[in-house]
């Protein structure tokens, strides 16, 4: 397949790509665009046949299900039973990162679901998100454009080089600004248990609803026979071809730590900015500043795709604290890394 790429500046929202892109879509094609977030690879959400073609570009296992697209937070009522919370929600948080699992209605094929009886509903802030969800006037199941097991792609290079002849268009509309998945929540009753952690923090979720669970599965390994609240919960995600360790001790002894590594062995190490003066520049990714949180969220999947591409035996990185963003950080590397953490 030829995948023609479209180039926009983010609020090229009336530009004729715009329109051709939502053509693609509600012609049963797949676009890859743009989101706050990462990047999504689309298709028409009421569509079972564009849908299926979602599974087929990515590799993705048919019962991990989509995220569905909307272009403002009251068109969920076309796909889903809302509620209350939901709008609770849609008020403090969206258009942006949030996506919230709902039971779902008949308009959505049980492809995009996998089966599900509920649906993940997603209203993006990113003008070219939005812009197309507006002009296909239907929802966008989108998934990450990444094939299915490498990091999300927070910048249309990472789409090209894993959907070049697999999508039928990419629209590169620059770097994803926040640069991890959205925040899922499932919203039961008056309850949401957060099932996917990121930008919006479990303390924001409580600002707006007093009963917030953290699923295990945010940190913890799914035991063997675990049917897990979100299928992708089960799959191993960002994972490099080498192993990654995650370090975890104070301050000083993870960067002597780092240090001796870099003598004794090939390792690449995603390191904190000040770090990067005190260790040798070879394989050396700096996630940025220590206490800048969104920062080190917006480069991490890039770190990952590029420590990949380096000559190492081990990729070292620091243990994230669970705190604020940081627990969507430590969600990411922790399955990253299989669950390796080393006590320095
Ligand atoms: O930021 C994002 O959410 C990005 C952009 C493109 O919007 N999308 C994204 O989609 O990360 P994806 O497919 O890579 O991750 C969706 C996750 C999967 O882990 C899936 O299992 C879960 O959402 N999910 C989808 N529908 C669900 C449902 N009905 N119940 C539970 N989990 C669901
Ligand atoms: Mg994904």
């Amino acid at each position: 397949m030829n995948t023609r790429i479209f180039h926009l500046s983010e609020n090229d929202t009336a530009a004729p790509e715009i329109t051709e892109a939502a053509k693609i879509l509600t012609d049963g094609g797949l676009v890859a665009f743009p989101t706050e977030t990462v990047y999504g690879l689309g298709a028409d959400a009421t569509d079972e046949g564009a849908a299926k073609k979602i599974y087929a570009a990515k590799g993705r296992p048919s019962d991990n299900p989509l995220i569905i697209h909307i272009a403002d937070p009251a068109d969920a009522e076309k796909y889903a039973y809302t509620s209350e919370l939901y709008y609770k929600l849609a008020k403090a948080f969206m258009p942006g990162p949030l996506t919230v699992i709902l039971k779902k209605k008949d308009t959505i094929p049980a492809t995009v679901t996998g089966g599900l009886d509920t649906v993940a509903v997603r209203c993006p802030s990113h003008p070219i998100a939005r812009a197309i969800i507006r002009e296909a006037d239907v929802a966008i199941a989108a998934p990450s454009a990444n094939l299915s097991g490498s990091p999300s792609p927070t910048c249309a290079e990472h789409v090209i080089r894993d959907m070049n002849g697999r999508v039928d268009a990419i629209i590169d509309g620059g770097c994803s600004e926040i640069g991890l998945e959205s925040t899922i929540v499932k919203a039961e009753g008056d309850r949401l248990t957060l099932l996917r952690p990121g930008a919006i923090t479990a303390d924001a979720l409580r600002c707006v609803c007093e009963h917030v669970e953290i699923s295990h599965a945010v940190t913890e390994m799914l035991k063997a026979d675990e049917r897990p609240l979100s299928p992708g919960m089960k799959y191993r995600h960002y994972a490099p071809s080498v192993p990654l360790v995650l370090l975890e001790g104070d301050e000083d002894c993870v960067v002597s730590f780092m240090r001796r590594a870099q003598n004794a062995e090939r390792c690449a190490i995603l390191c904190y900015h000040d770090e990067s003066f005190e260790l040798r520049c070879e394989r050396l990714i700096d996630i940025g500043e220590r206490n800048d949180l969104a920062e080190q969220a917006h480069r991490l999947f890039a770190a990952l795709r590029d420590a990949d591409e380096l000559d190492c035996d081990v990729i070292y990185a620091h243990l994230p604290k669970k705190e604020g963003i940081g627990l969507a950080l430590y969600n990411r590397l922790i399955r990253a890394a299989a669950h390796t953490v080393k006590h320095v």
